[in-house]
């Protein structure tokens, strides 16, 4: 078994303690593998716990021939190819619901953050700016009582939803699927993409990334929204066309954007840097001491299950498993 990067110690002491667990390898070094690494040190083991930085697709799949199970440490898999995974008969988990929490958290921390310029007005503090209150100083967006728009209502934005009623925010989604918990506990309405865009003061990204969602929020889908607007994300970076936003953020069509993820991670579009609307953070939203040790926990739990030809709790190819047990 091969553990690609260390991950918090309850994961590794499930792993550790495994009786029936013969051999375990964990990348101790802090820091993603190279490609070249991962191929190589993939080689010949039953079970992988890999992280979202790792790309798994049909060669590393290949390279591990034997692989019984990738026990993802994330609720996302966009970073493994789920069609080749369940094509070869192995199995994917990841780690749903521990994190929902510290990830609705966050997107909240980046709304207040950008809307009432808390990074800005904090290195105006410390570089020694502030000679006295002004009236005019670092005027910022409303949020009590303005509206939220939820783009992807599953557990994550149904979470960033229902801490919005403290706000006493009106709260629209779109989602391809009602959500009507949701819906009943914040009084939530469901809309179209387009008028979610036009409507809304605050736009908190939650989808999944595949296909679909890729570049859902393009130049078009910014020029919708209000100029007073702000924009969120604490999904995936590929769901906004983000040199679109740089340029949407320059020009001031929108009043600012909280991100957490970024298109081509850990890189960040030309000119995003340079701009104080924006508040930038290193994909930091599942980031908590208890989360992080759940998610261990889950994703340790998932890949033992796999190994001893059980179904692992968190499966997101159940396909591969009806076609039994690798
Ligand atoms: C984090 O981004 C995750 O998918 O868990």
């Amino acid at each position: 078994m091969f553990v690609t990067r260390e991950v918090p110690k309850g994961g590794l002491d499930i792993l550790r303690t495994a009786p029936d667990i013969e051999r375990l390898d964990i990348n101790l070094e802090d820091r993603v593998l190279s490609r070249q690494e991962l191929l190589a040190r993939v080689k010949g083991r039953d079970g992988v716990l890999s992280l979202l930085t790792d790309k798994i697709d049909a060669e590393v799949m290949d390279a591990a021939r034997g692989c019984k199970v990738f026990a993802n440490f994330a609720v996302g898999f966009d970073n493994i190819d789920i069609r080749a995974a369940t094509e070869r008969g192995i199995l994917v988990t990841n780690t749903p619901g521990v994190l929902t929490d510290a990830t609705a958290d966050l997107a909240w921390a980046l709304l207040f953050a950008v809307a009432r310029r808390i990074v800005e007005a904090d290195r105006f503090t410390r570089e020694g700016k502030f000679k006295g209150w002004g009236p005019m100083m670092f005027l910022g967006g409303d949020v009590t009582g303005r509206t939220l728009g939820i783009v992807g209502a599953g557990r994550i934005g149904a979470a960033v939803a229902r801490r919005s009623v403290g706000f006493k925010m009106t709260v629209l989604y779109h989602d391809p699927r009602p959500n009507p918990d949701m819906e009943r506990e914040t009084g939530a309405r469901r809309v179209d993409l387009d008028t979610l865009l036009r409507e809304s003061d605050f736009v908190s990204i939650h989808t999944l990334l595949n296909e679909e969602t890729r570049h859902l929020i393009g130049k078009r889908e910014l020029e919708l929204m209000k100029p007073t607007a702000y924009l969120i994300n604490t999904s995936r970076g590929p769901v906004i066309d983000e040199n679109a936003l740089v340029e949407a953020l320059r020009t001031k069509r929108i009043a600012g954007a909280g991100l957490d993820v970024y298109e081509e991670e850990p890189k960040l579009a030309p000119g995003l840097a340079e701009l104080d609307n924006a508040v930038l953070l290193p994909h930091i939203a599942s980031a908590t001491f208890w989360t992080r040790t759940r998610m261990a926990e889950m994703a340790a739990t998932n890949l033992l299950a796999a190994l001893r030809g059980q179904r692992p709790p968190n499966l997101v190819n159940p396909e591969a498993w009806k076609a039994g047990p690798a």
